[in-house]
C-alpha cells in the first residue's frame, strides 16, 4: 500500500480525489499496489466528502509525515505551491503537479532537486489537461530532433471563441460560462490575456528543446482584442481565429517563442479544434508531424492525467524517471520582432479609396478581403510574409488611417 497526499481540493484535486476513489481496484492493479489517501490539505471544510476525516489545514501534517510517499499538488500558483513543493522533496516524497505557473517558473530547479534527491517530479497534467503530451515528447518521439511545437493550449479560450462564432454569445457571457463549468482560471486573466497559454508553451519548449524558456521571455497577446468582425474577416478570407502558443528552433540554437492569436487557414486540423479541446502540433525531423488532441481542461480530464503520473511513480518509487532539462539564458528566446510573419489588418479611414493606396504604396500587392455589409469607411488586407518589426513600422507610418485590428497568420 503506498499512502498519498493532495494539496489543494480544488477542481482539479478534488477530481483526482473522485478518480482515486471511483476507480481503486483497476489503479490499484496498475499500480500494483493500493494507494491510499492519507491526507488532504485545504483551508476549506468538506464535510460531505468521502475523505472529510483526513482533511487538514496545516502543510506539515503531509511535509513531515514520514508514511507518505507522493504529494499531488494541485494547489495552483507559484506561492506556496513552489515552498511546499520544494519541503515535499526535501522530505522524501515524490511529487506529482498540474500546476503549469509551478513548472514554467521554476521547473528547471525542481527537476534537478528531485535528480538530486532521487526522487520524481512529473506534471503531465500542467500542459493540455488530459492530453497525454510531456511524456510522448520526453519519450516517443525523443528520437527526433523536435524543430516546432504549436498549438492550441488554452480550453477556456478556445471555447469562448467557439461560442462567439457560432452561438453570437458575447465575450462576457462566454467567459461566465467557461467559469461555471470549471475551466477558467482563478484569475480569469490568465487565460485571456495569454499567460496560461504562455506557461504551457514554455513548458512544451522546455522539453521539447531541452533548455528552461521563462514566461517572461515570450511576447504574450490574448484575446481581448479580437472582436466579432475580425472573425467575420477572416471566415472571409478562409481562417479561424485562435489563441497559438508556439515555439520554433533556430538554426542558431537559439528559439522564438510566442503566444497570439492567430488566423489558421481552414485547411489545417488545428481550425477545426472546438469548445474546451486543446490540440498541440510536435514537428520533428524523423515523425514529421504529430497532432495530439483532447480535453486540454475541466475536472475529470486533468484528473486523468494526474493519476496517471501517481500510477507511474507508485511504479518507480526509488527509481527516477528521466526527466530534465537546462536552465534558460538570457539571449536564449530571440525577440519577437526578428521573427518573420504574415498579418490581417483591419482598418477604417475616412478616405478609405486614398487609404487603399496608401495601403498598396506601402506594402505592394495585398489581398483585401470583402465582407457583406461591409461599413464604407472599413478595409481589411493580408499581408505578405515580412519581418515583424518592418510590418509594425509600415503600419505606423499610414497616414489617415485607424488601425483596429492586426492579427497574425499561422504559417508553415
Ligand atoms: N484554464 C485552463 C484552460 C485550465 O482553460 O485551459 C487548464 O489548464
Amino acid at each position: 500500500m503506498v499512502y498519498v497526499a493532495i494539496m489543494g481540493h480544488g477542481v482539479v484535486g478534488g477530481g483526482v480525489a473522485e478518480v482515486l476513489r471511483k476507480n481503486a481496484a483497476s489503479i490499484a492493479k496498475k499500480a500494483g499496489q493500493e494507494i491510499v489517501i492519507k491526507r488532504i490539505l485545504d483551508l476549506r471544510e468538506f464535510p460531505d466528502s468521502p475523505y472529510a476525516d483526513r482533511f487538514t489545514k496545516n502543510p506539515d501534517d503531509i511535509i513531515h509525515d514520514p508514511e507518505i510517499a507522493i504529494v499531488i499538488e494541485t494547489m495552483g500558483g507559484l506561492h506556496p505551491a513552489y515552498e511546499f513543493v520544494k519541503a515535499c522533496l526535501e522530505n522524501g516524497k515524490s511529487v506529482v503537479t498540474s500546476n503549469k505557473e509551478l513548472v514554467a517558473a521554476k521547473g528547471d530547479e525542481l527537476l534537478a532537486f528531485a535528480k538530486q534527491h532521487n526522487l520524481n517530479f512529473l506534471f503531465e497534467a500542467s500542459v493540455g489537461g488530459g492530453i497525454p503530451i510531456l511524456r510522448p515528447i520526453n519519450q516517443c518521439l525523443t528520437a527526433n530532433e523536435v524543430y516546432e511545437i504549436a498549438g492550441i493550449l488554452n480550453g477556456t479560450t478556445n471555447f469562448m471563441l467557439t461560442k462567439m462564432i457560432e452561438e453570437d454569445m458575447s465575450f462576457d457571457e462566454a467567459l461566465s460560462l467557461a467559469q461555471r463549468l470549471g475551466y477558467a482560471e482563478r484569475d480569469p486573466s490568465a487565460d485571456i490575456d495569454g499567460h496560461d497559454t504562455c506557461r504551457k508553451v514554455c513548458i512544451l519548449a522546455a522539453l521539447g528543446f531541452g533548455k528552461h524558456v521563462y514566461p517572461a521571455q515570450v511576447h504574450t497577446e490574448g484575446i481581448r482584442g479580437v472582436s466579432l468582425t475580425d472573425v467575420k474577416y477572416a471566415a472571409a478570407a478562409g481562417y479561424a481565429i485562435k489563441l497559438i502558443g508556439r515555439a520554433r528552433a533556430r538554426d542558431d540554437g537559439r528559439i522564438f517563442c510566442m503566444v497570439a492569436p492567430m488566423l489558421v487557414p481552414k485547411d489545417n486540423l488545428l481550425s477545426d479544434v472546438r469548445d474546451v479541446f486543446n490540440a498541440i502540433m510536435v514537428r520533428g525531423d524523423a515523425i514529421g508531424d504529430v497532432m495530439f488532441y483532447g480535453r486540454g481542461a475541466g475536472a475529470l480530464p486533468t484528473a486523468s492525467a494526474v493519476v496517471a503520473d501517481v500510477i507511474d511513480e507508485v511504479k518507480h518509487i526509488a527509481r527516477r524517471k528521466m526527466i530534465f532539462w537546462e536552465s534558460g539564458s538570457d539571449d536564449y528566446v530571440c525577440p519577437y520582432t526578428e521573427d518573420q510573419t504574415a498579418a490581417m489588418v483591419r482598418l477604417t479611414a475616412d478616405l478609405p479609396e486614398t487609404a487603399k493606396a496608401a495601403v498598396t504604396a506601402a506594402f505592394g500587392e495585398v489581398r483585401w478581403i470583402a465582407l457583406i455589409g461591409q461599413p464604407e469607411n472599413e478595409l481589411c488586407f493580408l499581408t505578405e510574409v515580412q519581418n515583424e518589426q518592418t510590418l509594425a513600422q509600415t503600419l505606423q507610418g499610414l497616414s489617415g488611417v485607424q488601425i483596429q485590428s492586426c492579427i497574425r497568420l499561422f504559417g508553415e
